[in-house]
């Protein structure tokens, strides 16, 4: 069994395909132990309550330093033996403590093809206003390790979406979630699980062989 915290800051869409993969026993030897949300009343949270999964709150600004914070995060991994950290929109940025002690066992979905619309600043809709103000033909949206750069860490897979003439951002964003977010974040999640992603030089394979996590 491989433990999951879920950390989200918003309605909890990427945590709801997790958790129905999960009813669907489509998430391999893995299981969502806690949802973490980074502030209080999210969406998200009430989606893990109706799964019965346990919600947990830490607000950086609850912290007067950024130290404190991320022993407060620790804490709670170390209370439900975290394995594998899954950012399902979660709005802040990990320090390099957090990620080099969970180094290639935190996992990102991103709503771009990345390295295309990403990095500090391009989140919720700006992705989606980016990618139309470019005039791509293809967005979609990208599942990678997560290192101390935002959006930099080792891509694990991509899902390619068309963008439509009449596209907004906002029907864009719903048609990268339906059509590329929701399917493979819980994918990637499996493989992960089941040991099958494989890092090399800071590139990632997907293998049968069976690798350490
Ligand atoms: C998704 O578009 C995800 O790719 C991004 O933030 C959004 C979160 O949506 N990182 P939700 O909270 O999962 O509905």
């Amino acid at each position: 069994m491989l433990n999951i915290a879920v950390m989200v800051s918003g309605g909890g869409t990427n945590l709801q395909a997790l958790l129905d993969a999960q009813e669907a026993d489509n998430l391999g030897p893995g299981r969502i132990v806690c949802v973490i949300a980074s502030k209080e009343n999210v969406g998200a949270l009430g989606r893990a309550e109706a799964s019965s999964v346990p919600g947990e709150v830490c607000r950086r600004t609850a912290f007067s330093s950024e130290e404190e914070y991320e022993n407060a995060l620790f804490a709670i991994l170390d209370k439900y033996n975290v394995d594998l950290i899954v950012l399902a929109g979660f709005l802040s940025i990990l320090s390099k403590r957090v990620t080099e002690k969970y180094a290639n066992r935190i996992i990102n979905i991103h709503p771009a093809l990345i390295p295309s619309f990403c990095g500090k600043g391009f989140y919720g809709l700006k992705v989606h206003e980016a990618a139309l103000a470019a005039g791509v033909k293809v967005t979609g949206a990208t599942v990678h390790f997560v290192n101390e750069i935002p959006d930099g860490g080792a891509i694990i897979a991509q899902k390619a979406v068309y963008i439509e003439q009449d596209d907004t951002p906002e029907t864009l964003q719903r048609r990268v979630m339906e059509q590329a977010e929701w399917i493979l974040l819980p994918q990637v999640v499996r493989q992960f699980c089941e040991g099958k992603i494989k890092i090399v030089d800071n590139k990632t394979y997907i293998t049968e062989e069976k690798q350490d996590v």
